[in-house]
């Protein structure tokens, strides 16, 4: 004890001599990645349509459980391994299942980046729209739904998303953008603080809150669990390769738990706010409808116009608010295409030229497959849902679910979870040692397999969730 104690304390003394930006960089670059159109778009519509504050509820529990172990995981076979989700598998054998652990990790942030484009596309538009004072049509009852079934509009919209971020790719300017957004950050929490004060004070809207904050067990469902955990990983960039990425860019001087723990309070913070900014609107403007609480992906664009279309100064705040998200969306959306645009170099030894063309591809055929998917191609219906729903579906569901248990399996039969604690130790002590090998050996892979099972006995009409 005395003696980790001490090692604990040399650590420290050490730890503050090395560069403090460094790790501050680490932390906020990985924050960067994880706040996106995940927080503010995704989380809400999934907190209003699964239950409220159940679903928040079972978020949290899985989040500071489930969600913790897995980042230090990921991070800490990056960091071990110095090579991303393929080359890090790879490291530990050549068999064929390695190298599926491998690219289905790689492969997901591949089929996200193109349906997270189209919804890059509609911030775009809103942005565009407010800047041109539009701001009371914006909150027209069925603006949005024109808007989307009009395949024409949407498909710019998307190809306009798209070509920033190739273009940020290819020109190689990256930090720039990340610097930019690390400014945009702070203003992006000081303007959610605003709004969400402001849209829990209109009458009404006290409904909301109660609705979003406290966990009411009639509204709970397999879905609530099954959505739950597909939003942590989405949200915190888990179970996509991303993390593994990250932690091999990073020395051993960074507190791998430490800085878990930053990321997940930050995360979780700025969807809480944003959940606190539609919910309590859908009560106070849409006086809790049912059927605007099941709205899904458009819920944000639904009632964030009509907050700003009842308040003074709505237009100005409608152009920050979207100028921030698109900021979020677009350092997001890099990331995710970098990733992509990494294996592809690495793996199939392509240029950087040739690997930015080919994601660009990705993103061009399955992007506008999913833009086009509530106009023309609104005859597609593939499992019951839209094409972005879809593909939301399949990565979030089913692919991140099984990419989380090949990692765990990676960890506790291949490396071994000792050998993963030294990694984490090589830092600081490992608080909570204990808990994360009982999350990894157990918790885990029992959550995992429910989900991946519940979600695919849905599809398959054997449940309803
Ligand atoms: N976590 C991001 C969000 O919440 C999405 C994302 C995932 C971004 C993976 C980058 C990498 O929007």
């Amino acid at each position: 004890m005395k003696k980790g104690e001490n090692k604990g304390a040399a650590l420290q003394k050490e730890k503050s001599r090395s560069s403090f930006s460094g790790k501050l960089g680490y932390v906020l670059a990985v924050a960067g990645s994880a706040v996106g159109l995940g927080n503010i778009w995704r989380f809400p519509y999934l907190a209003a349509k699964y239950g409220g504050g159940i679903f928040l509820l079972t978020y949290l529990v899985l989040m500071l459980t489930f969600g913790y172990a897995l980042i230090v995981s990921e991070t800490a076979l990056g960091r071990m391994t110095r090579r991303s989700p393929v080359g890090a598998f790879g490291a530990f054998g050549k068999r064929f299942s390695f190298r599926f652990g491998g690219w289905i990790n790689a492969v997901i942030p591949m089929l996200i980046v193109p349906y997270y484009s189209v919804i890059g596309g509609w911030v775009i538009k809103y942005l565009f729209e407010y800047l041109r004072g539009s701001t009371s049509s914006l909150a027209g009852d069925g603006y949005f739904t024109d808007f989307i079934a009009n395949g024409f509009e949407a498909e710019l919209w998307f190809l306009l998303f798209g070509i920033l971020v190739l273009a940020v790719l290819f020109g190689g300017v990256k930090q720039g953008v990340e610097r930019v957004s690390k400014v945009m950050m702070p203003l992006l929490v000081v303007l959610a603080i605003f709004v969400s004060i402001y849209s829990m004070t209109r009458p009404g809207a006290f409904e909301g809150v109660k609705y979003f904050l406290v966990p009411d067990f009639e509204h709970f469902s397999w879905m609530t669990v099954v959505a739950a955990m597909g939003q942590m990983f989405y949200s915190l960039s888990i179970a996509m390769g991303i993390l593994y990425t990250y932690g091999s860019y990073i020395k051993e001087d960074v507190d791998i738990e430490k800085s878990t723990k930053q990321v997940e309070v930050f995360d979780t913070a700025i969807a809480m706010l944003a959940g606190l900014m539609i919910i309590p609107a859908v009560f106070a403007f849409s006086g809790g409808d049912p059927d605007t609480l099941q709205a899904g992906p458009s819920l944000m664009f639904i009632t964030i116009p009509k907050v700003f279309a009842s308040m003074g100064f709505g237009t100005g705040a409608g152009i920050i608010f979207f100028l921030l998200v698109l900021l979020a969306a677009l350092t997001s959306a890099i990331s995710l295409a970098e990733s992509g645009v990494s294996t592809f170099e690495d793996q199939l030894g392509f240029s950087r030229r040739k690997s930015t063309l080919l994601m660009g591809a990705v993103i061009i055929l399955f992007g506008s497959a999913s833009a086009l998917g509530f106009g023309v191609l609104d005859f597609v219906s593939l499992l019951g849902m839209s094409i972005l729903d879809f593909f939301d579906f399949l990565t979030n569901s089913l692919m991140m679910p099984v990419a989380a248990l090949s990692t765990c399996i990676l960890v506790t039969r291949v490396v071994g979870l000792d050998k993963l604690a030294k990694e984490v130790e090589k830092s600081s002590e490992f608080k909570r040692k204990k808990m994360y090998c009982f999350f990894m050996k157990y918790l885990a892979p029992v959550c995992i397999v429910v989900i991946l099972f519940s979600s695919i006995a849905n599809v398959l009409g054997w449940i309803s969730m």
